[in-house]
């Protein structure tokens, strides 16, 4: 593959896949639709959608995913198994652009290890899924799991192997984040060499974060060759994560001058999918995260505000607008109408169904009763609290609590339980504990809270508080994301919903394709 001065870099986005994969991030099918579909109109080239043996749910949403996808190649993963790659093959095959990603260790420490399998063994299995996966789609992805810890001549094999098989992309992970740009790069342009076939494949990089270095990896895995990149949208994935989507795209579109890459990302969508996929997964981002932090834009030393003042690229690379950061703006009250409403949520890069629209109208109305400034920010939690709550089967209906310096102090609570009203009281050791108490109370459980997190959305003291709650039980980890400007509801609000997702996490396996363990063996995947 030559390099010439615009070479088309692929994007291929793992949100729904290594993304939701790691503890905690779980969405459901509706919020997994929804992310498709951002990630399609910002011109995303590969959508992984899921891991459709993993369970039912992950099948039907990547089904449902390759069905209304136009635009972009839909992938499922799939182990070396025949069962695994049939289950893909069935859940793509409706799609537009169908691609099988199929995937197998070929480090010594996994082999031995994880696989149990001597290396031609391995070696044998690369063959035969690559082949059962081109039965399916003429599009199939092979990648070398725990590529960078791989005995080189022997991931050239495979490689090998697996092009002549028929994949024409292979992916080369740092699945353990374990590499550095030098080494990675330097792999890339090796393999490239060695292997005869090597221009039949685009090959692609894969990195994760354990080290920070997973976007320098990958940009340096371009320079030796690769012209895929995989990421997720704020670096969501299995432990420290994957690389960042909207740092990659940012750094080519930034630094077009050393990294010379074609890149059909609408860049403007960035802070809405960072946003769409933080209420999805209730994963807040970090405030100094690159591009997408709250504070990314932001300059607060009076040095860097003189220099601002008097010209903005003194302290800025890249324009907030470029990354869909408006500046927050007063924009309506309580007297503002429907079509205004419309209009704000079509700016901020929402689209809305009629009932979607309508529901999250009268919350803004009922928030505009009691907040005097909405801002931009209050919209967006607004809206993405309803789309995260949309299908929930327990909500809050009322909550009163006695707080102050007289305890103890308790908290009345009114849910919608299945369509049930149930009312509690309870006592506890300030006002957050006697309102968790009550939800203990209405709904039982052993999970932990592992969790609880309150900032402010906007400033001042009518802005709303945005709580996020995590939860552990037996192995599962969800968390949960709700925005009030009464703290307590706020409280209440995300710690139910956590309780929600904790009950689809439940009814999910137990409805599994493969077994419970058979996920968790898919340790570093
Ligand atoms: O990290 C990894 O190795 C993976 C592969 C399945 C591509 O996620
Ligand atoms: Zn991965």
């Amino acid at each position: 593959m030559t390099t010439s001065p615009k070479d088309r870099v692929y994007i291929f986005d793992t949100t729904l896949r290594d993304g939701e994969q790691c503890p905690g991030a779980t969405m459901t099918f509706e919020e997994k639709l929804e992310v498709a579909d951002l990630l399609e109109s910002m011109g995303v080239d590969i959508i992984e959608a899921g891991f459709p043996i993993a369970s039912d749910g992950d099948f039907q949403a990547v089904q449902a995913i390759a069905k209304r996808i136009k635009n972009a190649t839909v992938t499922g993963l799939a182990r070396a198994g025949m069962k695994d790659i049939d289950r893909a093959g069935e859940a793509v095959k409706g799609a537009a652009r169908p691609r099988i990603h199929t995937f197998l260790s070929t480090s010594p420490v996994h082999m031995k290890y994880k696989l149990q399998k001597e290396p031609a063994e391995v070696l044998q299995m690369v063959r035969d899924s690559v082949t059962r996966a081109r039965n399916w789609v003429d599009n199939v992805e092979w990648s070398a799991e725990d590529g960078t810890r791989t005995e080189f001549d022997f991931l050239c094999q495979c490689v090998d192997a697996a092009i002549k098989a028929g994949a024409t992309t292979i992916n080369i992970p740092d699945t353990v984040g374990y590499t550095t740009p030098d080494e990675y790069r330097s792999l890339f342009r090796k393999v490239r060499e060695q292997v005869a076939n090597s221009d039949k494949a685009i090959f692609s990089v894969h990195c994760h974060n354990d080290l920070g270095m997973a976007v320098a990896n990958s940009l340096a895995g371009l320079e030796g060759g690769a012209r895929q990149i995989e990421c997720t949208i704020n670096g969501i994935g299995e432990r420290a994560g994957n690389a960042a989507l909207e740092e990659i795209v940012m750094a080519i579109k930034t630094r077009g001058d050393v990294l010379p890459y074609d890149c059909r990302i609408d860049a403007t969508m960035l802070n809405r999918a960072s946003k769409l996929v933080s209420a999805a997964t209730s994963f807040p981002v970090q405030y100094n995260k690159a591009i997408v932090g709250r504070n990314a834009f932001a300059h607060e030393s009076g040095i860097h505000q003189d220099g601002m003042l008097k010209h903005t690229q003194t302290y800025e690379i890249m324009t907030p607008e470029s990354v869909g950061v408006s500046k927050t703006s007063l924009v309506m009250g309580k007297h503002s109408g429907r079509n205004a409403f419309r209009n704000k949520l079509q700016e901020l890069g929402y689209e809305l169904g009629d009932n979607q629209l309508e529901d999250a109208f009268t919350r803004f109305k009922t928030l505009a009763d009691r907040k005097k400034h909405i801002y931009d920010e209050d919209i967006e939690a607004l809206v993405d609290e309803g789309i995260a709550t949309a299908t929930d089967r327990t909500k809050v209906i009322a909550l009163i609590v006695i707080a102050g310096t007289m305890g103890p102090q308790s908290a009345t609570l009114t849910l919608d339980v299945d369509g049930t009203e149930k009312t509690v009281q309870a006592t506890g050791n300030g006002p957050v504990d006697a309102t968790f108490n009550a939800i203990h109370k209405l709904i039982p459980h052993t999970a932990m809270l592992e969790l609880y997190q309150v900032h402010a959305v906007t400033q001042g003291t009518d802005a709303q508080a945005e709580v996020s709650v995590r939860l552990h039980e037996e192995g599962r980890t969800v968390t949960a994301k709700a925005a009030d400007p009464d703290t307590l509801v706020a409280s209440a609000k995300a710690y139910i919903g956590a309780l929600n997702k904790l009950m689809i996490k439940r009814q999910r396996e137990a409805t599994p394709q493969t077994t419970a363990p058979d996920r968790l063996r898919l340790g570093g995947v």
